[in-house]
């Protein structure tokens, strides 16, 4: 699909998304965002290869697999990627050394505030450091260390913030203007890169709408159950004890968001016994994340498992190649824009009218 990709509207869409092209250094500023078990060589090779910028997810991976995962990439795309490192990893200077080794030029930190020891290291080895923002306050203080900052509103899949994107664009991209911003959570149709874009964002980033993608290796029992969905199965995780606080995690609701619940009882009888620290209690909570989005993405146990989603996932509604989807959202961007441009050119003789009645009222 190229529709709208030959008109003004390309050319409006590549000023409006100019800075975040130029920070990734691709022809679209679509950032696949990285998902666990998902986004490996062969998802993260397609966006990069389609004009986008892939990004692997280290997830729990070892130093020498994420080594191993960033070569295979490599022997896939000539073109920019990045990686994308969770902070709670035991070993995240050792999968930052990686990085540099590889020199790849962007490293996302996900996962909570990046500690200061990963940033120093990041900084020297010349890489670009982006980081999430879930607050203004948070946006302002990364700030000192950043490179360019992805704010991700509570729509998005897998584990969120409290706010919706809608909420942080608003709050975020008037007062950060220093880096590049790029707004991810709830995007499956190019209509809302251009409103995002147009709200001052200088890129997207999407990370639902790619789990169908020919090229990801997601089971095809869990495309199905994409495919199946609409927006309203995505449903975030509930948190049963104030005490131990949860990430709150948005998935399709399944037999495995009732083992959540089980679990967590579990784990809070064991706090309560004092059998746990909390700190513990929450890193057995992660691991239960981590094995069942394995179970759910690579075996294709979509009923125990996690099918981690976004509820952009009532906007996926086919396998395609990712050259395909990111066709598609430039298209509909493009689209956007033009059929915006004209339906103000078309207000204009009423702006005209409006402002001779003003005059002759004497407002
Ligand atoms: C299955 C799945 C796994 C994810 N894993 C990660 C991850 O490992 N690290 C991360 O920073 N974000 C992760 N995310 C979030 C994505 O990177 C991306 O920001 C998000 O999907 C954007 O929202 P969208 O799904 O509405 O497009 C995951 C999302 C999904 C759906």
């Amino acid at each position: 699909m190229t529709a709208g990709t030959a008109g003004p509207g390309r050319r409006w869409l590549d000023r409006l998304w100019a800075r975040g092209r130029d920070f990734l250094g691709t022809e679209l500023a679509i950032m696949g965002g990285a998902m666990t078990w998902v986004s490996e060589r062969h998802l993260v090779a397609a966006i990069s290869n389609g004009g986008g910028f892939g990004v692997i997810a280290c997830g729990s991976m070892t130093a020498k697999l994420l080594d191993a995962e960033i070569a295979a990439t490599k022997g896939l795309t000539k073109k920019p990627f990045g990686v994308n490192l969770i902070t709670l990893h035991p070993d995240l200077i050792e999968l930052v050394d990686v990085c540099t080794k590889h020199k790849i030029g962007h490293v996302v930190l996900a996962g909570g505030l990046p500690p200061a020891p990963a940033i120093a290291r990041i900084k020297q080895s010349g890489a670009k450091l982006v980081c999430f923002a879930p607050a203004l306050a948070i946006a302002k203080k990364l700030l000192r260390d950043v490179d360019a900052i992805v704010i991700e509103g509570s729509e998005a899949g897998g584990h969120i913030g409290p706010v919706s994107t809608g909420v942080l664009a608003q709050e975020i991209l008037p007062n950060v203007t220093e880096v590049p911003v790029f707004v991810a959570g709830g995007i499956g149709h190019g209509t809302a890169i251009a409103s995002y874009l147009e709200m001052g964002a200088s890129g997207v980033q999407l990370g639902t709408r790619f789990v169908c993608a020919h090229e990801s290796i997601a089971h095809p029992k869990f495309k199905q159950t994409f495919i199946r969905a609409s927006s309203r199965d995505a449903v975030p995780s509930v948190q049963l004890d104030a005490r131990l606080p949860v990430i709150p995690v948005r998935a399709l609701a399944n037999a495995g968001t009732h083992k959540f619940a089980d679990l967590q009882r579990a784990v809070i009888d064991r706090v309560n016994r004092n059998e746990l620290s909390p700190k513990d209690a929450q890193l057995e909570i992660e691991r239960f994340w981590a094995g069942a989005l394995r179970r759910a993405v690579i075996d294709g146990d979509v009923e125990t498992g996690s099918v981690m989603a976004g509820q952009s996932v009532g906007l996926v509604k086919r396998e395609q190649s990712t050259k395909d989807i990111l066709d598609e959202l430039v298209a509909q961007a493009c689209e956007a824009l033009e059929s915006r441009a004209s339906a103000s050119l078309d207000r204009a003789p009423e702006a005209k009218l409006g402002a001779g009645l003003r005059t002759r009222a004497g407002a």
